[in-house]
């Protein structure tokens, strides 16, 4: 069980990136979703205790992991945002090399570093040097790293990123096999990667927790308030400064604009099914950052 109260973070220039943040962890896939700058990493590196809080307390089945974070760190899978591997080193070195810093059994090792390079499609490409793999690739051994000993806590910060669409599938694949007993936090700016996996999503904005709930909780509060409107070209502006917009397509008939507002925003107004992609940009919008009741 992870528990993380009242936990804050300043940095040292004085900017306040996480505000008096809780949330209770049990198992399942949580989605970390937010803007640029909304305090994803923050939160993931404060849990994989590369970072303190400046206020307040996570707690790993009971024990504060910045005064004492074996257990924790025992337990612990992480790709931080931005990672780095020795270009020289093959993918199996690579992955023996982590095995051995993390303290691994190295011949139980062996065998999990060969189950992972298959998993993440990584066969063959195992033997050359992960200097000359391409972004997605270096990508999929970096999640290889986080899963080498079989986390019961996977942090994983924009997982995705730089990945195509058939290995987007795959590690959505693999998240959702391996979420049985396990807690998996995964961050990222991309709907569709949680809308598909994620059991629950943390939804937060400029460091605020706006909401801790299942997907169709966000869509149900979204009911009712979502229209499609067609509009001339040069009245797009206009609605855009009035409302909160999603996508605008160009149809024969005119600019088709996605509308978020309580109210009907204009005669020809057709109500239209929420999607998670309206709920993000509704509660990140600025214009109704607040909290979700
Ligand atoms: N070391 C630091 N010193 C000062 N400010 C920082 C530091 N690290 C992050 N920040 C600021 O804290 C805020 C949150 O950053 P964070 O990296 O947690 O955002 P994020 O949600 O992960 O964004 P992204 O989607 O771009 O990865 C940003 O405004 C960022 O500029
Ligand atoms: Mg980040």
């Amino acid at each position: 069980m992870l528990s993380i109260k009242n936990v804050s973070k300043k940095y040292s220039n004085n900017f306040t990136a996480l505000s008096n943040f809780n949330l209770e962890l049990e198992r399942g896939i949580i989605g970390l979703l937010g803007a640029n700058g909304a305090g994803k990493s923050t939160l993931m590196k404060m849990i994989a205790t590369v970072s303190k809080p400046s206020e307040g307390v996570i707690t790993w089945n009971g024990k504060n992991i910045h005064k004492d974070g074996d257990e924790l760190r025992h337990d612990l899978g992480y790709l931080p945002q931005s990672f780095g591997v020795f270009p020289n080193l093959t993918a199996i070195e690579f992955l023996k090399y982590m095995a051995a810093l993390k303290g691994l059994n190295m011949k139980k090792a062996k065998n999990r570093i060969s189950e992972l390079i298959d998993l993440l499609n990584l066969s063959d490409a195992a033997n050359r040097s992960i200097g000359n793999y391409s972004g997605g690739m270096r990508q999929r051994i970096g999640i290889a790293q986080a899963l080498l000993n079989d986390p019961k806590i996977l942090i994983v910060d924009e997982p995705t990123v730089g990945l195509d669409p058939n290995e987007r599938m795959n590690f959505r694949n693999l998240i959702n096999s391996l979420a049985k007993d396990k807690i998996i936090m995964l961050s990222t700016h991309i709907v569709s990667d949680v809308e598909a996996s994620a059991e629950k999503i943390v939804l937060m904005n400029k460091g605020k927790l706006i909401c801790f709930c299942r997907n169709e909780e966000l869509l149900n509060s979204l009911e009712g308030t979502v229209w499609e409107c067609i509009v001339r070209e040069n009245e797009l502006k206009e609605i855009k400064e009035k409302y909160i917009t999603g996508n605008i397509i160009r149809r024969n008939e005119g600019m088709a604009v996605r509308v978020i507002s309580e109210a009907k925003p204009l005669a020809n107004a057709v109500a239209i099914q929420p999607t998670l992609e309206d709920a993000y940009i509704y509660y990140t919008s600025g214009k109704r950052g607040e909290k979700l009741e």
